[in-house]
């Protein structure tokens, strides 16, 4: 690819710019050699050396990185008009009509925010205001953003400061993960345990004295693990949650606009059956430019009326950002790409499980679409995360120009969300590294797979169905 970019420092000062100007727990892929990348497109990055990589991570960049439609219609509105949501203007109003047609009918109303952590944070204002009430249910690992409000509904960060205090009107539920959760694969009804888990909560909270005002989960959890909760789950959580007076929030900031391939948003996987009453999306909406959204019910937006206050915010909305999300949604639709997350994520989920016959360090492979996990174990019997193995099969990628990252509580989960224009080239180019570097790393510990093999007699007596990317990991 011809380069555009002339760097203007060499790498070393850019490090030491850096070091210098910006804060120290802003934290940098690969600390001890980072890579300092100039230019994108489509799946792949180049560093200033015009060495390309594989990018397996960035759901931001959705449609592929600089994707010329999406930078095309940013910068045509930005020749002609920027300005705010005060004005009638056409793209507002556009984008949200096109937006409200990818989601259920009774999800119509929008408000349009700048970031991931903005859009779950005027969720929870909603949540308050409709419901009077302040209680808010979360899941273990989850992480819902960086601002105060957000950190304290977020164990995935607050579990890292030694010693938080729990907020008392914040109440954290059990992941449904049945991999490595408190309710396994095995166990007769997965989704009613984890529901039954929430229900108690709100039990122990009016006890307390406590009103629920909302549970807010991701529709698939992915700091916490690229969990996939078992389906029926957010039904019955849904129903607990409402008899209570409460409302449900999906964080579709990750996994939506059609990552994960059988729906264009993953709280769908679940069944028709269940609808959200607030779903806040980020990421992937302006790939790469900064907005988001929350969606809502006309109920919940005109409750937020009653508070008497205006809601204004300065960026939210602008003709380019809704140009650039009306570019998105057309690209998704033109080039077929939640078709093409279901057809390359099953076949890379296909690969990765021939990865889990062959290689003992393999606990589970778990996905929907181009929403992938691939969980590493010392142990298939006793989950022992394979922690330090995750690291070194993400460092060995990153020297094979593959980048890709490890995440979850144990960070052993390594997590699969390329562009969406990822192809089964790409896949094979990934897997087929990744059997080379999981080869070694066994050799070298003395892990065989006669452990492995036990467990596969063990879990060959689970009926399990088939999930949207045609495997044995969905449960229902
Ligand atoms: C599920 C989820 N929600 C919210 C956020 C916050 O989004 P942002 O970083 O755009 O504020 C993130 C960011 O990683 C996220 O993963």
């Amino acid at each position: 690819m011809r380069s555009h970019y002339l760097p203007r420092l060499e790498k070393k000062k850019t490090i030491d710019l850096r070091k210098k100007h910006i804060g120290p727990s802003c934290k940098i892929f690969f600390s001890h050699d980072p890579i300092k990348i100039v230019q994108a497109k489509g799946q792949y990055m180049y560093d200033e050396k015009g060495q390309r990589y594989l990018d397996c991570i960035n759901n931001v960049a959705h449609v592929g990185h600089c994707h010329p439609d999406v930078v095309r219609a940013g910068a045509q509105q930005m020749e002609v008009l920027n300005t705010n949501s005060r004005f009638l203007h056409d793209n507002l109003v556009l984008y949200a009509q096109k937006l409200q047609a990818t989601l259920p009918d009774k999800l119509s109303v929008c408000y349009f925010v700048n970031s991931g952590s903005e859009a779950n944070d005027l969720a929870l204002r909603l949540a308050w205001q409709y419901t009077g009430h302040k209680d808010i249910i979360t899941l273990e690992n989850a992480y819902h953003g960086h601002v105060s409000s957000l950190i304290d509904i977020s164990p995935y960060k607050f579990h890292q400061l030694s010693d938080a205090e729990q907020n008392q009107y914040v109440h954290v539920a059990p992941s449904p993960d049945v991999y490595r959760g408190k309710y396994r694969a095995d166990h007769p009804d997965p989704a009613t345990a984890y529901a039954d888990e929430v229900k108690d909560i709100i039990h122990r909270a009016h006890e307390k004295g406590g009103k629920i005002a909302a549970f807010i989960a991701e529709s698939l959890q992915s700091c916490g693990g690229q969990v996939i909760p078992p389906v029926g789950y957010f039904q019955q959580v849904a129903e607990h949650v409402r008899k209570a007076g409460g409302i449900v929030i999906a964080d579709e900031v990750q996994v939506g606009f059609g990552r994960v391939g059988a729906n264009f948003w993953a709280f769908q996987l679940q069944g028709e059956d269940f609808v959200p009453d607030i779903v806040t999306m980020g990421k992937p909406i302006g790939n790469g430019h900064p907005m988001s959204c929350v969606v809502t019910t006309k109920e919940v937006a005109e409750a937020f009326t009653f508070s008497g206050m205006d809601y204004f915010n300065t960026f939210g909305g602008n003709p380019v950002s809704c140009a650039i999300g009306l570019a998105v949604l057309d690209v998704i639709g033109k080039e077929d790409l939640q078709g093409n997350a279901l057809r390359v994520g099953r076949y890379l989920t296909d690969l990765l499980e021939k990865q889990k016959e062959k290689h003992p360090l393999v606990g589970d492979i778990r996905g929907r679409g181009l929403f992938v996990g691939m969980e590493l174990v010392k142990d298939r019997l006793k989950l022992t995360p394979a922690t330090a193995e995750a690291q070194e099969v993400i460092y060995k990628l990153k020297e094979q120009h593959i980048l890709l990252s490890a995440d979850g509580p144990h960070r052993n989960v390594l997590k699969f969300k390329p562009p969406m224009c990822f192809t089964t080239e790409d896949a094979d180019l990934v897997v087929e590294n990744i059997d080379h570097i999981l080869t070694e790393i066994e050799e070298a510990i003395g892990l065989k797979l006669h452990n492995a093999l036990k467990v596969e007699n063990e879990s060959s007596k689970r009926k399990l169905p088939s999930d949207e990317n045609g495997h044995q990991a969905g449960y229902s």
